[in-house]
Order: structure tokens, then C-alpha cells, then sequence
């Protein structure tokens, strides 16, 4: 699919950004890319996350994608300046978590972050926190779970309710006014997040900026260029194609048909 946007993450999280690029680019291709075998990415080293990244953003390229979105927090902090650094002459929108706007909307004086452990160990994260933090405190908080939740469904389930309610609770009694959503699978369970947080403390997701930035790149790139229509959106999963449908579905209201992807000694095939 010649002069798609490829979008990857570990599993449907990343669709919390896809949906934003499409309402917002709706004449372009995509092909989104969903790391199932490996899911969740929290917990896993930097180094493995970086291989998988290079393999997925190789194998994208190979499809046809003319820019890469690493929709997924814990793979920039992990990949994004290796995938940079191999592929010079594609461009990349990452994922950090949304720190800046958190600071500069910040009344309290205290904003939290919910993310994966990965995230915060990452690169990305200590630069931001260096950065925006010397005025305001920056409170972090993992929550062991939500990702497999948000891929079981359960986006509003009384299961993900109490595991928000404990999570949040920490950061709720440090008086935080703004929460900076720091993985893409956590906007999905947003209703129940905002119910939880109440009325006083905003959601920052950063999915329609990433999507601005994805615009911005590609009209930077060939401000002349127009994509043929109609714009077409293949779906591959390494796990299983049917629940990559079925979740598509339950979250978007989009019918898809993915496809299986493989990986065997390390590499990605298809087929
Ligand atoms: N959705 C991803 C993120 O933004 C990763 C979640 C996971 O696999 O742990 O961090």
C-alpha cells in the first residue's frame, strides 16, 4: 500500500491515535500494526523493545508506509532515537507523555502521570521531567493491568473501575489538577478515568496532537501531494486476526479484516 501512514504499537492502544489521524487525514492510507505476541510492552526491557520496533517499522516500510507513528509511549521511550538513527530518510512521530500542556494548564501546581514502568525509565521521560518540572511537582503512577483490561474489553468494566480507583487515589490525594494519559491504550477507559478524577481534574491525552504533527510532517514533506482516493486501512496483528477484528469493532465501530504476521526467529513475516 505505496504512501500509507503506518501506525504500530503492542496491541489496540495504539487505535486511540489511528482514530485521530483518520478523522483528521481522511484521504490517507494506513496500515496499523499490532504487536499481540508481545503485549504488554510495559514491563519489558528497552533493548528488546527497541529490536521489535526496528523489525515492525521494517516491515511497514517494506508495505509501502511513507511515515511511521510509534503510537505507543513505552516503544518511543525505548526505540525512537535507534529507529531514527537507522532509518534517516523516514519520518517518525513518537509518543511522550504530555507533560507541557499538563504544566501549562496546571492551577495546583501538581500533575500526575499515569504511564507504563518502561515510560518512565525511558529517555524521553527523564528529558521531559527535566524540562517542564522545575516550577511544578510531577507525580508518576504505573497501573499494573489496564492494558490487558483495555485488550479483554473492558473499558468500563466495575474490574477496571476499582483497579483505576486504586491507582488514581495516590495521585487524587497529592491534588492533582491535571492527568496526562501516558499510554495509548488508557484513553479507551477515559469515562471511567474522568469519573474517578472528577470534575476538577482535566484528562490530557496527547492522540489529536500527534495527529497534528503527523499533517504537519507530511505536508512538510510534499506540500504538493494528494493522495488518490479512496484512502484504504489494512489491519495485522502478530496475534490472532479475528480478536484483532472484533476489538477494532468494540472500540472504533470499524470493520476490518486483519491479517496474520508472524514472528519466527526474531523476524516478522507474513503469512
Ligand atoms: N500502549 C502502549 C503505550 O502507549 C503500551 C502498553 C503496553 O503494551 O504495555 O505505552
Amino acid at each position: 500500500m505505496c504512501g500509507a501512514i503506518g501506525v504500530f504499537d503492542s496491541g489496540v492502544g495504539g487505535l486511540s491515535v489511528w482514530r485521530e489521524v483518520r478523522a483528521l487525514l481522511p484521504d490517507e492510507s494506513t496500515i496499523y500494526f499490532a504487536d499481540q505476541a508481545h503485549i504488554p510492552y510495559g514491563p519489558r526491557p528497552p533493548v528488546e523493545l527497541a529490536h521489535y520496533a526496528t523489525s515492525i517499522t521494517n516491515l511497514l516500510i517494506e508495505l509501502g508506509a511513507k511515515i511511521i507513528v510509534v503510537a505507543c509511549n513505552t516503544a518511543s521511550g525505548a526505540a525512537l532515537e535507534t529507529l531514527r538513527a537507522t532509518y534517516p530518510t523516514v519520518p517518525f512521530v513518537g509518543m511522550e507523555p504530555a507533560v507541557k500542556p499538563a504544566v501549562e494548564h496546571t492551577r495546583s501546581g501538581v500533575v500526575g502521570v499515569l504511564a507504563t514502568p518502561t515510560t518512565f525509565e525511558g529517555v524521553l521521560f527523564r528529558r521531559l521531567v527535566d524540562r517542564f518540572g522545575k516550577d511544578v511537582t510531577i507525580h508518576t503512577q504505573v497501573c499494573p493491568g489496564l492494558v490487558e483490561l483495555v485488550e479483554a474489553g473492558h473499558t468500563a468494566s466495575a474490574e477496571t473501575r476499582e483497579l483505576l480507583a486504586g491507582c488514581l487515589a495516590p495521585l487524587l490525594d497529592l491534588g492533582i489538577d491535571q492527568l496526562v494519559l501516558g499510554c495509548t491504550h488508557y484513553p479507551f477507559a477515559s469515562t471511567i478515568i474522568a469519573d474517578i478524577a472528577g470534575p476538577h481534574v482535566s484528562i490530557i491525552d496527547p492522540a489529536p496532537a500527534v495527529a497534528r504533527q503527523v499533517k504537519r510532517l507530511l505536508g512538510a514533506a510534499d506540500p504538493t501531494n494528494r493522495p488518490p482516493p479512496p484512502a484504504l486501512h489494512a489491519f495485522l496483528t502478530s496475534g490472532s486476526p479475528t480478536r484483532l477484528a472484533s476489538q477494532v469493532d468494540q472500540l472504533l465501530g470499524y470493520e476490518c479484516q486483519p491479517e496474520g504476521v508472524f514472528w519466527r526467529d526474531n523476524v516478522l513475516r507474513i503469512g
